[in-house]
């Protein structure tokens, strides 16, 4: 095909921004200062260890390499648990139908995510197989906003990065789109994603025709 997309997961796919904001709360609680959903706004799309330095930013605390060391493994335990208790209901809606949508035009998707536990989360809600390739947060050396997880995403669907389509829950992730040279599609809220080519509330809310103009003409 002559395009392709690029799916974020956590946000974008499966509801796991919540449980990422949980884990992160538990933290702020235990270290004494206030983390809102705003300031999780800036976690997202973010690798685990700058999430935990911004969390630390946030609250104004310093701690050891060692200490942060133990708390990068505690909150992937806590976090882990609640994937683990995850299925099939948590695919976010829209998500499904659109994967339809992409497979009955022959346009191949990709995994760009950020998160180290992708494999694992996909297999949890049944959807790792339908996935052409994956690139996740172990593929990648520079985290979002640097669009190095999308260019090699790019690579495996064998396309041009101006050939293909991001969807992204993050401010991190339309950036990194942005800066890839791709078309960004901001999913959530428009305010918050500003910088994104296109911007929906939700996958539910992407016309049935949304890629036909892409398959039409050549994009970007
Ligand atoms: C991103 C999430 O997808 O993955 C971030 O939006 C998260 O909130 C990041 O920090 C890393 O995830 P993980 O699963 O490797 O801790
Ligand atoms: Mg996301």
């Amino acid at each position: 095909s002559k395009i392709g997309v690029i799916f974020d997961l956590d946000g974008v796919i499966v509801d796991t921004a919540k449980y990422h904001y949980l884990a992160w709360k538990n933290l702020a609680d235990s270290l004494d200062f206030e983390f809102t959903e705003a300031h999780n706004e800036l976690l997202k799309g973010v690798s685990r260890v700058r999430s935990l330095e911004i969390l630390l930013d946030i609250g104004k605390v310093q701690l050891s390499e060692q200490k942060k060391q133990e708390i990068l493994i505690s909150k992937n335990e806590e976090y882990l648990g609640y994937i683990m208790k995850m299925n099939t209901d948590e695919i976010l809606p829209g998500a499904e139908k659109l994967l339809n949508t992409l497979d009955d035009l022959g346009v191949n998707y990709v995994l760009g995510s950020a998160s180290k536990n992708a494999e694992l989360i996909l297999k949890q809600v049944g959807l790792y197989h339908r996935f052409f390739g994956i690139v996740d947060g172990n593929a990648v050396s520079k985290a979002k906003p640097d669009p190095e997880v999308f260019l090699i995403g790019a690579k495996k669907l064998n396309l041009l990065p101006e050939s293909c389509i991001v969807f992204e829950d993050a401010i991190a992730g339309i950036e990194a789109a942005n800066k890839a040279n791709m078309t960004s599609v901001g999913i959530g809220d428009k305010e918050t994603l500003k910088e994104a080519d296109f911007n929906f509330n939700s996958l539910i809310e992407i016309p049935e025709d949304f890629f036909s103009r892409f398959l039409s003409e050549k994009i970007k």
